[in-house]
């Protein structure tokens, strides 16, 4: 199934439930509103897109960002860049294993991460979440991305109802890839949100809980919330809502944090993964 519009965009869904890839479209250029616009809504009916087969510069990126929004993290400037790269522009944050002098030049340096959403932890969370691969691994480090509608509209009705109106609260340790990992235990942030989100743009309720982040539901006992967000992971992360995205080099995604959760799977430590990442900033409280 593919949908072209006027300016020949393809559109190719990449499951039943999550992900489109967006073929004939070189973001150097500046694709005209129209196209912009068919994007977005492509985003909103599809929650992940993939853009194959770019060659982008940190200016292409952070503009390609702005198409869907305000970009966020413009005051904290990446401290470290790799050979290659004479500078980083504000905006972008390296997520790479990449290490000099025994340091990690960026962020999530290593290995497998569980589910969860990016920023779910602050007041306003990410919208969007921007990533481009630079250099990739022989095999490993695929992002996972699961549905969060797919799972609501699913989800055991008993289960359901004994979390609906509820709100949980969200950990996060910077740094951290695993529950239980104490990497930057230093530094974390904490908020609660409604276990069920509905999404501005679309008005469809996702599963708002995640496996690496969720503490704990607001105002239930322990043994009854852990049963029910166990219950809940179980059910969201079932292949049938999940695209695997293997990288290549090149591509581009894009994903809808208030809707979708992803994951990591391992991949080599002795070999260099280096991605670049940008967001859009969230423009209300989850409800
Ligand atoms: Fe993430």
């Amino acid at each position: 199934m593919t949908t072209l519009t006027k300016t020949r965009l393809d559109i190719v869904p990449l499951t039943k439930h999550i992900g489109a890839e967006i073929r004939g479209l070189d973001l150097r250029e500046r694709p005209d509103e129209e196209t912009v616009a068919a994007i977005y809504q492509a985003w909103l009916n599809h929650l992940v897109l993939v853009f194959p087969g770019q060659n982008l510069s940190q200016e292409d990126l952070l503009r390609v960002t702005t198409y869907f929004g305000e970009t966020g993290n413009l005051d904290r400037p990446a401290k470290y860049f790799p050979a290659g790269f004479s500078k980083m522009l504000p905006g972008i944050m390296l997520i790479s294993n990449i290490r000099e002098n025994g340091e990690p030049i960026g962020a999530l340096p290593d290995g497998e991460m569980m589910f969860h959403h990016d920023m779910i932890h602050k007041e306003v969370p990410s919208k969007a979440t921007l990533l481009y691969s630079v250099e990739i691994p022989s095999h490993g480090g695929d992002t996972l991305f699961a549905s969060g509608y797919a799972a609501y509209e699913t989800l055991d009705p008993a289960v359901r109802a004994r979390l609906e109106g509820k709100k949980a609260l969200h950990h996060y340790n910077y740094g951290s890839t695993q529950r239980g990992d104490d990497r930057g235990v230093e530094a974390f942030n904490e908020f609660v949100h409604p276990v069920f989100r509905t999404h501005e743009d679309t008005g469809r309720k996702a599963v708002y809980v995640n496996r690496l982040m969720t503490v704990k539901v607001i105002d239930m006992d322990e043994a009854e919330s852990n049963q029910l967000l166990n219950a809940v992971y179980d059910h969201a992360e079932k292949p049938e809502f999940v695209y695997t995205h293997a990288w290549r080099k090149g591509d581009l995604l894009l994903w809808d944090n208030r809707c979708s959760s992803h994951a990591r799977t391992d991949f080599p430590s002795t070999e260099r993964r280096l991605m670049l990442r940008t967001t859009v900033k969230g423009t209300v409280r989850p409800s």
